[in-house]
């Protein structure tokens, strides 16, 4: 095999995957293997795969039988597919060199080099148990104002419909000094806004309890970190949120006012059969609790339609839910049977089309409701995390602390500053408005 210059990756599925991709990539940049933009020019193929609904597994699946014909290539699959089809994929694909699974991240660079010596032996790691090493090992961001930071991997919940336990296994809290060294490291680089992630961040610490460190702790701590302006997270179990979690919000000057807190139904019944453990009415509880200690805190939520048997009453019970709670973001998916579940032992009985007029409805909802909110918005003053210029380079682009994006002209200069805009239009999903002044 001819030495490996280039590489090509892409990424399928979550904010998770999108670190781990991010993890692979400096391994191979540190062996000086080039990134390049398109598969043909590339000697080596990773592809970082998602298993959560059937649509994304379909899109590799059509991507691996288009590289029948690239023989010169190495081609390897990464991430959540490695862990749910596992060999079926190798006996499938004869021309797939390598299956890497999410525990397995750092062993990249030894599965390439044995492939390099022999490649025509198909390559399998996908162990079940956490790869340690992940802590210490500070992958290089893409973008260089924001950066996602793992501090919880794999999750206990067992959602009915849920595949991540399979493919991300148990929840292992991440050490919490590698999390604040990581910090302090993207700090000194000039990161100003970090993105705690995990499949549950409220769980952090709870498999650890000698660590005596929760979520809220550890917010506290990242807190204190000169140079970091804001901190996200997500996602957010309702089970399992706190007040303690909600007072750091409402008191950590850095801590942003969004929590990403998915309802999935509003049907106590359908809930029940999804494993959620809580009610509507404790979710709204919920809601409300969090309002009250943080008035101004935006909401998102994620909401499966057409779990099995779900009615037309269920239905209306999550549409009038929705209603109530006015959510500032919302991603809505048919429901989509896998593997192994508990819930793909029961007939997904609801037809595809009714699938798809739920989704429809709750989408025309949630438009109306941004509408109003972003009328509201008009004439308020937002501090804006300057990230980008926007796509057609006329403008520059952020995000409020609450979490809506924003459009106004200034000097690219501005990019990684903090500013104040006053808020005068919007579109599409989109606020605008000029830099104050006062
Ligand atoms: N850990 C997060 C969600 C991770 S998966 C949480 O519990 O909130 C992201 C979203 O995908 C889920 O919130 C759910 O809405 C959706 N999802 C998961 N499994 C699905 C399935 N089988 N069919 C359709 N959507 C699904
Ligand atoms: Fe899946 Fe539920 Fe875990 Fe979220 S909490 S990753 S939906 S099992
Ligand atoms: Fe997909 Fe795996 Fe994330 S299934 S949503 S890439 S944890």
């Amino acid at each position: 095999m001819k030495k490996l210059n280039t590489y090509y990756i892409r990424t399928y599925g979550c904010q998770m995957n999108e670190l781990d991709s991010e993890i692979l990539s400096t391994q191979l940049e540190n062996r000086d293997i080039k990134k390049v933009e398109k598969e043909d020019i590339a000697d080596l193929i990773i592809l970082n795969t998602c298993s959560i609904r059937d649509a994304a597994e379909q899109k590799v699946l059509g991507k691996l039988y288009e590289y029948k014909k690239s023989k010169d290539k190495i081609i390897g699959i990464c991430g959540c597919m490695a862990m749910s089809k596992k060999e079926e994929l190798l006996k499938k694909f004869k021309h797939l060199d390598f299956i890497l699974g999410t525990n397995n991240l750092l062993d990249l660079n030894n599965v390439l080099d044995d492939l390099i010596i022999k490649k025509n032996i198909q390559r399998k790691k996908i162990d079940t148990t956490y790869e340690k090493g992940l802590d210490n090992f500070f992958a290089k961001r893409v973008n260089k104002i924001k950066a996602s930071i793992s501090i919880i991997r794999g999750c206990n919940n067992y959602c009915s419909y849920c595949i991540v336990p399979q493919t991300r296994g148990k929840e292992v809290s991440r050490d919490y000094k590698s999390i604040i060294k990581e910090t302090k490291h993207l700090a000194n680089l000039g990161y100003k806004e970090i993105t705690l992630l995990g499949q549950n961040v409220n769980s952090y610490g709870l498999d650890k309890p000698e660590w005596k460190i929760h979520f809220s702790d550890l917010l506290y701590e990242l807190d204190k970190i000169e140079g970091i302006d804001r901190i996200r997270f997500m996602t957010s179990h309702p089970k399992d949120i706190t007040k303690e979690l909600m007072y750091a919000i409402r008191d950590l000057k850095k801590v942003c006012e969004f929590v990403h807190f998915p309802v999935q139904s509003g049907s106590d019944e359908i809930l029940k059969k999804m494993r959620r453990t809580y009610t509507s009415e404790y979710y709204l509880t919920q809601v409300n609790l969090l309002k009250s200690i943080v008035p101004n805190a935006t909401i998102g939520t994620d909401i499966i339609v057409g779990f099995p048997n779900e009615t037309d009453e269920d239905f209306n019970q999550t549409y009038k839910l929705f209603d109530k709670v006015s959510f500032d973001t919302a991603f809505i998916f048919a429901y989509s049977p896998r593997q192994k579940t508990y819930a793909a032992r029961l007939e997904d009985n609801v037809p595809n089309e009714i699938k798809q007029i739920r989704l429809k409805k709750l989408l025309s909802l949630f438009h109306e409701t941004l509408k109003k909110k972003y009328q509201n918005l008009i004439g308020s003053k937002q501090e804006v995390l300057v990230e980008r210029h926007n796509k057609d380079g006329l403008f520059l682009k952020g995000r409020t602390r609450t979490f809506e994006k924003v459009i106004f002209k200034g000097d690219p200069k501005l990019i990684g500053s903090l500013q104040i805009i006053n808020i005068e239009d919007f579109s599409h999903q989109t606020l605008k408005g000029h830099i104050s002044l006062t």
